[in-house]
């Protein structure tokens, strides 16, 4: 930042010092604005000038670099409605794209950019280096520019820019099967990714859900696998013709992108074997998949004709993508069809492996074998570690950053897109803007001799949770940001407040790129300090430059509700909504919970288990402090235990008067979370001798779908008592019917009412 304001002041002053094309509409050129590049470049002058491009700027544009040369005059025409004439030499107003080495040599997509008052040269090694400067010169002009605003002339500072990317492996994987996602939308993102200096769309194209990818020699992959029912009972879904991804490749090589497509194996599959049942252990027939999760029916690797499908698939896939890299997926691939499967067995002992495991191992070889006899590499998740690694697979580190160091331990190539940093599905509360920048792709661990195996990282768009573009943009941005810096900039140069800054001056460009960015941060946090007088709510905002107002009355907060400035003191059973707001205009979405004013408010139960480490409710007195759980069981309000029942016994410290005793539990099976199968209430006065009140039995279905919410309560009419306790039956293990059966089920509650 040492140059921004002093330099600015002064470039404010100077009047326009390029004369030569006097141009009537100079008072109506906006400044150029102040460099706000994101990624940071690493190394920038200011020097206090500009360079006014205009009608009259020519291009000069060295032979190898014709490409990006039209790339470019393709952007200056959508702005300025003219066509700027070529030139193989000029004295000033020009824009220059040359490998004139006029300098030492640059790494590898860097390059140089100079922009005095006479001209902008940019150099570059390679033709990556030159287009990633012109996206440097792109970010230098204002947000209007990129509105394809039409202006005769657009103002740059002028500056020196040496730079190039810390990480050669940038990327963004876009899963367009749980959702999917146009031709239009793809290339969108493509612009965007090129905008940040990212280098890799990953394109998640196969799925349990919608197979994407439009093959000649089996056409029921997309006539049968790319529809699943939707939630309306109608089809949903759609695919990519070869046409499309022909024009999405050459889109995304104008802009030195490498697409590496995903064909999943030999997990996530489902929709492939909807299509071509025999493709699986058991020959079934299945329909695409209509849930979320883990499924177990997984291609057979006992069939040889397994093999020869996915073979043929690949080489029309390696037909497509011309880089050098396919994404064979790998992970969470459940090994239970291939313990039951007579012909998967029969391969284990043919192949002398010593388990489903080293079966694994053996499909993704077999597999990398193929790719490599066509001059393919393999990328997979990290479960291609477990049983063997095939010989130079590349890893893609996701459960942490242990496969990732695991993997160059071994000497093979990795990428770092770990849950905690990386993925972009989970919401602010795990991973906001400033979470992403704090990002480091090289495992701790590793030795600095091994660090040049980590080839960089990715950000994972997983899109369950993703029904339509807007949510992707709001997902996507501004993270995309963060991790495009961490990507390319040099760690030491990282400083999260003066980003926060580029950030928001980022925004407007992000506006005319047509970009409905989300929020950087959860706006919120709510803390609850219960006494047995009220509950205290205290409000902490995300960024000190927001607002909060509420309402308790159910209501949506405006700017004309409350104020919140201190602690909120709840007295009665109240919904209470806060929305924050930036700018006066609402930042995120409302936080909206209940808080039930109860005998037990203040006081501290005791348990009968020891409650998840992840699944709190904020301690001890989670099922006390009168805060009810939301639909979101991550919202910190649900308290959690695996497998054993919950029994909890509340002091009341004197006998009182008691009318009804109520709970709630949550539900929602496919992420193993059960409603109790009963719950027994009782009551004691001497905290020794407990008399059943009554019981509760739960008629819910465990198999019922969705998330939601189950009370569970008793009258106790004519009762006083000074303790109480509730226990909570736990279904145990997830029943056989279920696709994780036999797993430990959970126990969510959020409150024990006592009135
Ligand atoms: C993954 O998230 N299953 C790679
Ligand atoms: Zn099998």
């Amino acid at each position: 930042m040492r140059f921004y304001l002093v330099v600015y002041l002064l470039l404010f002053s100077v009047a326009c010092t390029n004369t030569s094309s006097p141009s009537p509409t100079l008072d109506a050129i906006p400044y150029p604005k102040e460099p706000a590049l994101i990624p940071q470049p690493q190394h920038l002058d200011i020097t206090s000038s500009q360079f006014i491009i205009n009608a009259e700027t020519v291009l000069w544009i060295d032979d190898v670099y014709q490409k990006e040369g039209a790339y470019l005059q393709k952007l200056l025409h959508h702005s300025m409605n003219v066509d700027l004439k070529a030139t193989s030499s000029a004295e000033h107003n020009f824009i220059r794209l040359t490998s004139l080495k006029s300098k030492e040599p640059l790494p590898k997509e860097g390059y140089h950019l100079q922009i005095d008052s006479n001209q902008i040269i940019i150099y570059g090694n390679d033709a990556a280096g030159v287009f990633r400067g012109i996206q440097t010169l792109r970010q230098l002009l204002p947000s209007t520019f990129h509105q394809k605003e039409q202006q005769e002339a657009w103002a740059v500072p002028s500056l020196v820019i040496n730079d190039h990317p810390t990480f050669q492996w940038r990327g963004m994987l876009l899963d367009c099967c749980r959702h999917f996602f146009s031709k239009e939308v793809i290339k969108k993102y493509i612009d965007l990714l090129a905008y940040y200096k990212m280098n890799v769309l990953h394109w998640h194209l196969t799925e349990d859900q919608g197979w994407r990818i439009e093959i000649d020699r089996y056409p029921k992959l997309t006539q049968v696998g790319a529809w699943r029912k939707g939630a309306n009972g109608e089809p949903y879904g759609g695919f990519y013709t070869k046409e499309d991804i022909r024009e999405i490749v050459a889109y995304a090589q104008e802009r030195h992108i490498t697409i590496v497509p995903e064909i999943e194996l030999p997990g996530h599959s489902q929709a492939a074997i909807a299509a071509y049942p025999h493709l699986s252990c058991t020959g079934e027939q299945l329909e695409v998949g209509t849930k979320w999760g883990v499924f177990k029916d997984v291609y057979c690797a006992g069939n040889d004709s397994t093999f020869q499908f996915l073979e043929a698939v690949l080489s029309e896939v390696m037909d497509l993508f011309p880089g050098e890299y396919i994404h064979i997926g790998g992970d969470e691939s459940p090994k239970y069809r291939w313990e039951h499967c007579s012909k998967c067995q029969k391969r284990i002992q043919e192949e002398k492996l010593k388990d489903e495991h080293e079966l694994q191992s053996y499909f993704i070889q077999r597999i990398a074998t193929f790719l490599e006899n066509n001059g393919k590499k393999l990328i997979g998740w990290d479960e291609i570690l477990e049983g063997g690694l095939a010989k130079n697979a590349t890893v893609q580190s996701w459960r942490g950053m242990g496969g990732a160091l695991e993997a160059a331990q071994q000497n093979h190539n990795a990428i770092s897109s770990p849950t905690s940093h990386a993925y972009f599905d989970y919401k602010l509360d795990a991973i906001d803007l400033e979470k992403v920048y704090s990002f480091n792709p090289i495992p701790q661990d590793l030795s600095t001799d091994k660090h040049h195996f980590i080839l960089g990282g990715e950000c994972n768009m997983w899109t369950e949770h993703v029904p339509n573009a807007q949510v992707l943009d709001e997902k996507v941005f501004p993270r995309l940001l963060a991790m495009a810096e961490v990507l390319w900039s040099a760690p030491t140069q990282r400083n999260y407040s003066e980003f926060y800054q580029r950030v928001q001056a980022h925004y407007p460009s992000l506006e005319a790129l047509g970009v409905q960015y989300g929020a950087e941060t959860m706006p919120i946090s709510m803390e609850v300090f219960t006494s047995t007088e009220s509950i205290n709510i205290k409000l902490t905002k995300g960024t000190p430059d927001l607002e909060l107002y509420y309402t308790v009355d159910g209501s949506t907060p405006t700017l004309h509700s409350t104020m919140y400035e201190t602690a909120i003191p709840i007295k009665t059973t109240t919904e209470l909504q806060v929305q924050a707001f930036k700018n006066n205009k609402p930042y995120g979405v409302p936080i909206q919970r209940t808080f039930t004013k109860h005998l037990g408010n203040g006081l501290e139960p005791s348990l009968s288990y020891e409650y998840s480490s992840y699944y709190t409710g904020g301690g001890v007195q989670a099922v006390s402090n009168g805060a009810r759980g939301s639909l979101n069981f991550r919202d910190g309000n649900w308290q959690a235990v695996q497998k054993v029942p919950m029994e909890i016994t509340i002091d009341l410290q004197a006998p009182q008067p008691i009318s009804k005793l109520s709970t709630a539990f949550f539900q929602k099976q496919d992420s193993w979370i059960f409603l109790p199968t009963k719950i027994d209430f009782f009551m004691s006065n001497d905290g020794q001798n407990f008399t059943r009140l009554g019981t509760v039995s739960n008629d819910v279905s465990p198999k019922k779908d969705g998330s939601f919410i189950q009370t569970f309560e008793l009258e106790a009419k004519n009762t006083t008592a000074r303790y109480v306790r509730l226990k909570a039956h736990n279904i145990t293990y997830c029943p056989n019917w279920h696709a994780a059966a036999g797993s430990e089920a959970w126990l969510f509650i959020d409150e024990f009412v006592i009135e």
